[in-house]
């Protein structure tokens, strides 16, 4: 059997570094990219020979092109895993973060994932591809805490409902599988608050992993974050506007 390739974009730390390293060991070959090189290389020299890396910031033009040059650094790819992102509590609306939001998960976000949709379908010894992202159950609505964050998760989730879509009707083979954890303790949150069903990245990696290996469509991490998406959806638009914002306490 040939040896399985992913590409994974964000993945300098947490949940990209973890799934990327998981995947060395598991015998793939790895392609990693974000924009801090030293720890990219840092994350290679664990795995020589398993890992390749280049730096990528997915908000540059110039990011697909050195997109395409690290899937030939692995010699192909079956799985893109999506895992950059950035966001913020932000009921300040501070203009850089509102802005670098939209520009990694947004802008960044439609680089990537619209060009390894155009490699999937052009590359003619792709036998199947995939391509998955990790959006957040913070698409389900509007959070007033994080405006462009929540705005620019349910951008991922249509977008990649879109994909799939058009995937079907033009008879492409390349599976979507949209992830939407609920609160993992990575640098991403701020470490010193207490956010309610945080989970390990010991405990969520591994479900990850697992949706993306069983090609599901859409996974929500875990079965106890499924349950509270499922209600916040009820909940009429009147009564969530009304909702008391609570800003994790420290
Ligand atoms: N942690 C959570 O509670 C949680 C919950 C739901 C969903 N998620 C999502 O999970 C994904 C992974 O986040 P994480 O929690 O593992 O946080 P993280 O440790 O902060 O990882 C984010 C990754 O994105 C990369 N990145 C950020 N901006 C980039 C850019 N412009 N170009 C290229 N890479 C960029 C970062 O690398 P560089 O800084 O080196 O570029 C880093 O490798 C994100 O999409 C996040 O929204 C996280």
């Amino acid at each position: 059997m040939t040896m399985k390739k992913i590409v994974i974009v964000g993945a300098s730390s947490g949940l990209g570094m973890r799934i990327a390293t998981d995947f060395a060991r598991m015998g793939w070959r790895v392609g990693i990219a974000a924009r801090r090189e030293d720890r990219l290389k840092e994350i290679k020299d664990l795995y020589p020979g398993r890992i390749e890396y280049l730096a990528i910031d997915v908000a540059a033009p110039d990011a697909v092109e050195r997109f395409y040059k690290l899937i030939e650094l692995i010699d192909g790819m079956d799985y893109l895993l999506y895992s950059a992102g950035c966001g913020w509590l932000n009921p300040q609306l501070d203009e850089a973060k509102e802005e670098s939001t939209v520009d990694t998960n947004v802008l960044g976000f439609t680089r990537i994932v619209s060009a390894a949709y155009r490699y999937f379908r052009d590359t003619a010894n792709v036998t199947a591809g995939h391509i998955c992202a990790i959006t957040s159950v913070a698409g389900t609505k509007g959070i007033g805490l994080a405006a462009s964050y929540s705005a620019s998760k349910r951008y991922q989730w249509t977008y990649l409902q879109a994909l799939d879509q058009l995937a079907h009707s033009e008879q492409v083979n390349v599976r979507i599988t949209d992830i939407r954890p609920g609160f993992v303790d990575t640098p991403l949150l701020d470490g010193n608050r207490n956010y309610p069903m945080e989970m390990s990245i010991d405990y969520a990696a591994p479900r990850i992993e697992k949706a993306m290996l069983r090609g599901k469509r859409i996974a929500v991490v875990d079965a106890r974050w499924a349950v509270v998406t499922a209600l916040w959806r009820m909940v009429p638009d009147p009564l969530w506007r009304r909702i008391r914002l609570l800003v994790p306490e420290k």
